[in-house]
């Protein structure tokens, strides 16, 4: 699948130096598996890239508390809906820490100051004349917390998604008038080309406009029927829908009534990380409450693919429900983060395989990357009494591995911001790859053999400046390697991809640190 090289940000410093992401908010029914943990790595990713950058950024992820199905899941667990969220929540900030996601708020939609937010928000949506009372009848799954039309459904009664009944409901609601927002939604997905990636969801989702047109959305719930939700501004007989009240969480995340600088600072959303599946939600719904409420639209809402395991979906009951915790504890976060950024094209369905993930961790973090930075500290250690050598000049074979470093990280620039992040990891190995080459052509150990010790000085030297630019290329996929080569260069903090050179970023003379194994090999 290809989504076109569109730059996400230009160079020119007219772009504010700011980027706020957010990952979907996960239903709290279940610990998280590998498939929520993807999204929220992948946010991880590029927070720390653009952070690395110099950007000031905001990264926001949480839970989605209220709706059916975990009023349901309360129930039959004996206990209130808040009593089970709240035993839910850490299953999601242990799995987010053992991985290394630092987000800068975890924002739950039972927050008072989410659910302030959403009310005020609906209000504006309300006198804004798009809201409008009326008889909902249809069929609704609750899993899914969404409408369904008969032809959607599977064998003309189950859920496409979850293959369980659809419930027949009839009650009085309120809609939100998306029909009237139709030809903007339009024009926004024509005129703005980085509004949805990949381009082939756009055009699904154009298609679909054309052929079934937009119908108004019911936006709220009597209270007979669900009482588990924020209740309506307008009407205390209902409670919001769901999906109304989650998508307002990019809003509230940012502090709109709580934190107003912070608000003012990030909005609109830089990239909104979201599964296939919420589409709708995100690309229609979302941006037609936006307009009607008077905000600016974000930038990208990107829309990745579903991970299956070992080619089945994942599920309780097929035990394919993998657990992060566990993965980290075997493998490690880095391994994990990076096999994940690594296996997948970004935007694509994948397949999570524990054999690939041992494949990738040994031949490309341990072979590649892992023997580089020990070769070459073994080396300073044994010629340069572990200081980074003297030395001047560029021979031809230099400048030639030079270019091509330059031209790797160029790109890895280019796909992080184009969200090609399956590429951009692969240019980091790339890196290595070209560093251990230069090794192997240059042979620092012959020089030093023969008695050149100004050739063994600066063929080290420059591979100790390269494999500085890999700790930083490395930082947003696998910071604890990267804290750990840093540390064994001798630097107190890891380099900085605003600060990265390609020659000079470690003066003649600089103690390196002591040389450690990164990665042990999995048999
Ligand atoms: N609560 C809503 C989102 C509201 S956002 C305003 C929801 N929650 S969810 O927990 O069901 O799903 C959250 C995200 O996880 C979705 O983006 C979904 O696509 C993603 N994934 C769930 N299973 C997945 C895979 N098997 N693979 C990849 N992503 C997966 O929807």
């Amino acid at each position: 699948m290809s989504f076109g090289i569109v730059p996400i940000f230009g160079d020119d410093g007219v772009n504010q130096k700011k980027f706020y992401i957010t990952t979907p908010i996960y239903y709290p029914n279940r610990p998280p598996h590998i498939g929520s943990a993807y999204t929220t790595v992948v946010a991880d990713i590029l927070t720390r890239y653009y952070e690395s950058l110099g950007y000031d950024v905001f990264f926001l992820t949480g839970t989605d508390e209220h709706g059916m199905k975990l009023y349901k899941e309360a129930k039959s667990a004996g206990i209130s809906p808040k009593e089970y969220v709240n035993r839910m929540v850490p299953f999601f900030k242990r799995a987010w820490s053992a991985l290394n996601i630092r987000y800068h708020r975890f924002i739950r939609t039972t927050d008072p100051d989410h659910e302030e937010t959403v009310k005020r928000i609906v209000m504006k949506v309300y006198d804004r004349g798009d809201i409008y009372r009326g008889t909902y009848r249809g069929l609704y799954c609750v899993e899914c917390e969404r409408y369904y039309t008969a032809k959607d459904l599977v064998d003309g009664k189950l859920c496409p998604i979850h293959l369980k009944p659809v419930e027949y409901l009839e009650m009085e609601v309120y809609y939100f008038r998306l029909s009237k927002y139709r030809d903007q939604l339009m024009d926004l997905y024509i005129n703005n080309k980085r509004f949805v990636l990949p381009e082939e969801r756009k055009q699904y989702l154009i298609r679909k406009i054309e052929d079934e047109g937009l119908k108004d959305v019911a936006i709220t719930r009597p209270k007979w029927y669900l009482s588990w939700g924020i209740e309506c501004p307008w009407d205390q007989d209902h409670v919001l829908y769901v999906w109304v009240d989650a998508l307002l969480n990019y809003v509230s995340g940012l502090g709109y009534v709580s934190n107003k600088e912070n608000f003012e600072k990030f909005w609109p959303p830089d990239i909104q990380l979201i599964g296939k599946d919420i589409l709708w939600f995100h690309a229609v719904i979302w941006p037609a409450l936006l307009m009607s409420a008077g905000f600016e639209l974000p930038q990208t809402i990107f829309a990745h693919g579903f991970l299956t395991v070992d080619g089945k979906k994942i599920s309780k009951s097929l035990g394919t429900d993998i657990d992060p915790i566990d993965l980290v504890r075997k493998y490690g976060a880095d391994t994990v983060r990076y096999y994940l950024a690594r296996a997948i094209p970004f935007g694509e369905d994948g397949d999570f395989s524990e054999k690939d993930l041992v494949r990738y961790h040994n031949d490309e973090l341990a072979n590649e990357i892992g023997n580089l930075v020990y070769r070459v500290l073994t080396l300073a250690e044994r010629y340069f009494d572990n200081k980074v050598p003297e030395s001047t000049g560029l021979s031809p074979i230099d400048e030639e591995t030079l270019s091509e470093v330059q031209k790797r990280l160029n790109e890895y620039h280019d796909y992080m911001r184009n969200l090609q992040i399956h590429h951009a990891v692969m240019r980091v190995v790339m890196i290595a790859q070209t560093i251990n080459a230069y090794l192997n052509r240059t042979e620092p150990w012959s020089c030093w053999k023969k008695g050149d010790k100004e050739t063994t000085a600066r063929i080290i030297r420059n591979a100790l400046d390269w494999i500085y630019i890999l700790a930083a290329t490395m930082y947003p996929f696998t910071p604890e390697t990267a804290t750990k080569i840093s540390q064994q260069l001798g630097l107190n903090s890891i380099p900085k991809l605003s600060e990265v050179r390609l020659t000079g970023n470690l003066s003649p003379g600089h103690h390196l640190g002591k040389k450690q194994i990164l990665f042990r090999k999995i048999s």
